[in-house]
């Protein structure tokens, strides 16, 4: 049984504290699973969160999997052989990052469909997944002697509640419904934003501040918080996101001091977005400056986390069952809640008592408390526990990293001989040539692609009256290049905002030279992702498209066409990307001549022993620009070396929680490739550049 009250979780009618860490399946291969697993047990956590991927687990409507990376079960059955309960994210809407949202594209494409509310296509969508993974996953329920003890249904609905008004709320009480209906009888929660009867949680950097609001509007539940954000997430040409441990620590301190009795990190494992599965401009890399890097290894955050962790399950029921006594001010601060001054929060049970004491100051302070005097680094924290006559620190936060873990990206020491073979542009393919179909713009061209590439050509041909420089213009989602009879003109725009918030990106345009009379125009669209949420293009989510969205026009004209789109490149086509089953014409030697769309690839052998080694690996991308990373067939995902804007400018400049580095640099040098994805003997590593770059300094490289 798992019953709540106002103080905590109770499991089998004992209290619990909730230390959990979100780790995504998808996010790693099971061959990564247990080791990842049993890091997050050595750091004191005592359950694991994931949401539920429904875009991964059913691609393409009726085609469900629960196969290698989406092999629920077995994740849940690892959780639970490592000793860790789990907390099952559903959504089925779950942001993170991911493509979509986690919602599969093909919604898209139903009539009627709107995502999100009380509509009734997407309605009979969710219902019929949900009742499908819970015929998967049901039984592994904490009440049936399973891991899972808490599920949550949507995510974060506050954030869109006010474009959908009674339907969206009647929609988010239909969610609870449906799980239970479904058979989920574990405690339901929902993030920021939750009907009657089940529990809301809260998710931010700092929450201990809206701890009292929370107990007004929600009495008698428990205080979770489902994200403690450890760090943030990379986008192309962003810098990349750090957060400091010691601050997570300090924060966390402070929700437990006020009543909070579960916290969940996220993220504890971040991962890799392999395949095609970020969101838009997310990066392959999904570390989030985790407690555990992209590779699973842990970083000196999760061991400075593990002593904090030891500190609190060392005291638990203290927390949990102790009398809480009125905080005392030790150092005034500012009102209501003192929260730039220093409060000791004190718990007793019997003759013993536990006191946190925060210190919320932008500087460090001296201060006495039960006989002790302790010298609180600002925004730091101190446990003490002991009885009346004497007490002992059990806990001091402290400042930069105490523990120490270093690693470093290696040579793996093989030397990649590369080979080049160009991506024939529409008109020029040796054989099998791409299929065009008439369409007009606006197009949706996801409706075509079925989100199975990122690329969708487009061609007319038209007769101009004089030759010479004309301005092309069009919106575009996401990135255009555009070739004038068979000479590529170049790519636009240059960089793209995570959140538009509009329906339509803005116009992009560029210089083309035009011949006198025939001209034949090639527009290549690249999709570099779907939105994860309205607020993106400030629509339902279900508007999302990609492609040409509005009419091309040359100095202002429109180019009346017909147009005819094909979906994919003709090198994705013939599998270019996996050389047992490529059907292409012989690769030749790397030049920079010809066109800027080519693959590359290079053999490699790996020997038994190496792959017995320990340590990661990854392909760092050296001088290319811009495409995707295959290693024996596999997706890694894409790459982009766009340098980062300034960090200052950048859209998390100023965040008091993080800090942004790499200001001039991509913000992803290396990618990850799984172990269990190389084999002992040759092994083979392909690239799609889009821009003509050459592989020079790419390279094999280990995380030792
Ligand atoms: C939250 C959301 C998560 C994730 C996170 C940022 O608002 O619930 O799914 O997107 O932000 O990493």
């Amino acid at each position: 049984m798992v019953t709540f009250d106002e103080r905590s979780l109770s499991l089998d009618g004992k209290r619990t504290l909730i230390l959990s860490g979100a780790v995504h399946y998808p996010r790693s291969t099971p061959a990564m699973w247990p080791r990842i697993l049993r890091e997050a047990r050595r750091a004191g956590l005592n359950c694991i969160e994931t949401y539920v991927f429904w875009e991964g687990h059913e691609p393409q409507p009726g085609e469900v999997t629960f196969a290698g990376r989406y092999d629920l079960g077995r994740f849940l059955d690892l959780c639970q052989a490592e000793g860790l309960y789990a907390i099952l994210r559903i959504g089925p809407y779950v942001c993170a990052e991911t493509n979509f949202g986690g919602l599969p594209w093909w919604l898209i494409a139903r009539r009627g469909m709107v995502t999100r509310t009380l509509n009734r296509p997407f309605m009979k969508a969710v219902e019929a997944w949900v009742g499908r993974l819970l015929r998967e996953v049901g039984d592994r329920q904490y009440t049936r002697g399973g891991p899972v003890i808490l599920a949550q249904m949507e995510n974060e609905y506050g954030n869109v509640a006010h474009r959908y008004g009674a339907d969206g709320q009647a929609y988010l009480a239909w969610c609870a419904d449906l799980a239970r209906n479904a058979g989920l009888d574990v405690p339901l929660i929902m993030c920021e934003g939750a009907p009657a009867g089940v529990i809301e949680t809260l998710n931010g950097f700092s929450v201990w501040g809206r701890v009292e609001e929370m107990r007004g509007k929600r009495p008698g539940q428990p205080l979770l918080w489902t994200e403690d954000w450890l760090g943030w997430y990379d986008t192309w040409g962003e810098p990349h996101h750090l957060r400091k441990a010691e601050d997570i620590a300090y924060e966390a301190l402070r929700f437990c001091a006020v009543g909070g009795s579960g916290i969940n990190y996220y993220m504890w494992h971040g991962g890799t977005n392999f395949e095609r599965d970020a969101m838009f401009l997310q990066t392959t890399s999904y570390d989030c400056d985790a407690a555990l890097d992209e590779y699973g290894l842990p970083t000196d955050k999760a061991e400075h986390l593990r002593l904090m962790h030891d500190c609190l399950r060392g005291h638990a029921e203290f927390l949990l069952e102790g009398a809480v006594q009125a905080p005392e001010v030790l150092v005034p601060g500012r009102l209501p809640q003192h929260a730039d001054g220093v409060v000791l929060h004190a718990f007793r049970r019997g003759a013993r008592e536990l006191a946190i004491v925060v210190n919320g100051n932008d500087w460090p302070k001296r201060v006495t408390a039960r006989g002790l005097t302790l010298d609180l680094p600002n925004h730091g924290a101190a446990v003490l526990a002991g009885d009346r006559r004497r007490h002992a620190l059990v806990y001091r936060s402290w400042v930069g990293p105490e523990v120490r873990v270093q690693r470093r990206m290696l040579p793996a020491g093989k030397t990649l001989r590369w080979q080049m073979a160009a991506d024939p542009l529409p008109g020029t393919e040796p054989c099998r040539p791409l299929a065009f179909r008439p369409v007009k713009l606006p197009h949706n061209m996801l409706l075509a692609t079925r989100d199975e590439t990122d690329y969708g050509w487009y061609r007319t041909e038209f007769v101009a009256a004089r030759g010479g420089t004309a301005r092309l213009a069009v919106t575009v989602a996401d990135l255009l290049s555009v070739w004038v009879n068979g000479v590529y003109a170049g790519t636009v725009p240059e960089r793209l905002e995570e959140e538009r918030q509009k329906a339509a990106p803005p116009p992009c345009s560029l210089d083309v030279t035009l011949e006198r009379g025939r001209n034949t125009l090639l527009l290549l669209a690249d999709a570099i992702g779907m939105i994860k949420g309205d607020w993106m293009i400030d629509a339902p989510q279900s508007r999302e498209r990609k492609g040409l969205l509005s009419k091309v026009t040359l100095d202002g004209r429109p180019v009346a066409g017909p147009w005819e789109f094909a979906g994919g490149l003709w090198g994705e086509g013939h599998r270019r990307f996996d050389p047992v089953t490529d059907s292409g014409p012989a690769w030749g030697a790397p030049t920079l001549a010809g066109g800027p769309l080519r693959w590359y690839r290079a053999g490699f052998r790996v020997t038994a022993a190496e792959l017995a080694q320990p340590a990661p690996w990854a392909v760092e991308v050296g001088g290319l620009c811009k495409g995707f990373i295959w290693v024996n067939g596999r997706g890694i995902g894409r790459y982009w070396q766009l340098p980062a804007r300034d960090a200052r400018r950048a859209r998390y400049g100023n965040h008091p929680h993080l800090l942004n580095t790499g200001h001039d640099q991509p913000v992803q040098r290396y990618y990850h490739i799984p172990a269990d994805w190389l084999r002992e003997g040759g092994n083979h590593l392909v690239v799609l550049e889009e821009r003509g770059a050459l592989p020079r300094g790419a390279r094999l490289v280990r995380r030792h």
